[in-house]
């Protein structure tokens, strides 16, 4: 670590200064690009996110993923992923986690009381750039004797599912998922798409006074509790799924080789994603805001200290350190007392003390 290298009194004069130097809260941190909207109706998002408006750069624009289409003749308007005959609403956006919460449709079969066949429809799912999450939901099916699949695409085909045997009321266990009325499995990783089938085994006969329908949805784990009644008929039709979001296609690695494209902005790292194949960017420990602006990460500012050896002027923030780099260069010094005097003319600049890291490289760059 930088620190360990640094001449004794620097680290000396590093202690005292993290005393002097308070902590000020930081500035309203920019979430968007310069004009651009970010809100619509109850959902607030950020950039790479952003709505379609006329010159500007609102989102980002090698993926239609970060296009949001709101629909304003609802009360409070409405925001689909890929316009609005997607049907695809947006329920919300994290930046901590790189989530989306969108609704998704519930998978039924349904049956008359003599077994005819009633009603049937078997949603599926397509996201061309994000991965549906295999940690945050579950592949869920309710009913008697029956069976559902969710089949997808990782390449090649596959498909996973469950099925859920009962014959009577009575050997449903209210309250638990566990093959008897209500089944359930995970989502496996780097799923961008399903199809849902729901099939009966025997029309619902001998069950169907408690149990016409079978149906089956992927959901946010924790969305649903299976209750007894639930065989009667799904308390929805929608439910919310978590999507995960990514920069698309390329690792953190290819994506640092094209500097016009990289999208992780200063004080921000790049992590390749978990699921799915793409990269994500996060600020530094101690810093807040939206690693994919210019200038979005920001920390507060926690010391400020000299390198004589290097004649480069040092700051830190949380537990990462940097220099001003040649901005400074011109600053002569050989002795403590000219250190220190130099540290006196930056703390009588009170701009400097405790403010946003943005506020003061810009000081720096200025002097
Ligand atoms: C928007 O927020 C309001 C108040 O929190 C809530 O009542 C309403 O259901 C929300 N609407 C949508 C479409 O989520
Ligand atoms: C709704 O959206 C349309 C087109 O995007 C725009 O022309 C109109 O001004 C918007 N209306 C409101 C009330 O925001
Ligand atoms: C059971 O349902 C299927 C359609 O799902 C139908 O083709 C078949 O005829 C039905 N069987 C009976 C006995 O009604
Ligand atoms: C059940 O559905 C079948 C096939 O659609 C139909 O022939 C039969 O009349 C229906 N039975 C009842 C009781 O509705
Ligand atoms: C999903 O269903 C569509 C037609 O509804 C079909 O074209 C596609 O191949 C199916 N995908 C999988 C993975 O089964
Ligand atoms: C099952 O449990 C739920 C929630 O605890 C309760 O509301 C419901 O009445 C129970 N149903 C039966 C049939 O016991
Ligand atoms: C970087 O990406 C831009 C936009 O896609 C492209 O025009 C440019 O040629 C790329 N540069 C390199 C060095 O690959
Ligand atoms: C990136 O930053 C995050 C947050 O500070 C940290 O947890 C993670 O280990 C860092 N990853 C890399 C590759 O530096």
């Amino acid at each position: 670590m930088l620190l360990h290298r640094l001449p004794l009194r620097v680290v000396l004069l590093l202690c005292s200064l993290v005393a002097l130097f308070s902590v000020v809260t930081a500035d309203v941190v920019q979430t968007t690009k310069p004009g651009c909207a970010n809100r619509c109706g109850n959902l607030t998002f950020a950039y790479p996110f952003g709505m379609n408006s006329a010159g500007s750069d609102c989102y980002f624009k090698e993926s239609d993923s970060f296009l949001i289409f709101c629909d304003n003749s609802t009360d409070p308007p409405t925001p689909y992923m890929y316009g609005r005959d997607s049907n695809f609403q947006i329920l919300d956006i994290s930046f901590e986690n790189h989530e989306i919460r969108v609704e998704a449709f519930v998978g039924r079969d349904c049956y008359n009381s003599s077994g005819g066949s009633l009603y049937k429809n078997e949603p599926w799912l397509i996201l061309p750039d994000f991965p549906i999450s295999s940690a945050k939901n579950k592949f869920i099916a309710v009913g008697c004797n029956m069976y559902a699949t969710f089949s997808g695409q990782r390449g090649r085909k596959y498909m996973a599912g469950c099925l859920s045997l009962c014959d009577s009321f009575s050997d449903v266990i209210n309250g638990s998922c566990s093959g008897i009325g209500c089944c359930e499995t995970s989502i496996p990783r780097d799923a961008y798409q399903y199809n849902i089938s729901v099939g009966s085994f025997n029309n619902h006969t001998g069950i169907w006074e408690f149990n016409p329908c079978g149906y089956a949805f992927v959901a946010e784990d924790g969305f649903f509790s299976f209750s007894k009644d639930n065989l009667y008929k799904p308390p929805f039709d929608i439910v919310p799924i978590v999507v995960d979001w990514l920069i698309p296609d390329q690792t953190c690695d290819d994506a640092k080789k094209n500097t016009t494209t990289y999208m992780c902005q200063e004080n921000s790292n790049c992590t390749d994603a978990e699921n799915g194949k793409g990269y994500q960017c996060h600020c530094f420990e101690g810093f807040q805001g939206n690693p994919y602006l210019q200038n979005g990460c920001q920390g507060t500012f926690s010391s400020l200290f000299i390198r004589p050896s290097e004649q480069v002027f040092m700051y830190r923030i949380a537990d990462h350190y940097f220099n001003t780099g040649e901005h400074v260069k011109w600053i002569q010094w050989h002795e403590k007392p000219r250190e220190r005097k130099l540290i006196e003319t930056f703390k009588s600049e009170d701009q400097i003390l405790g403010k946003s890291t943005k506020k003061v490289i810009n000081l720096l760059h200025w002097y």
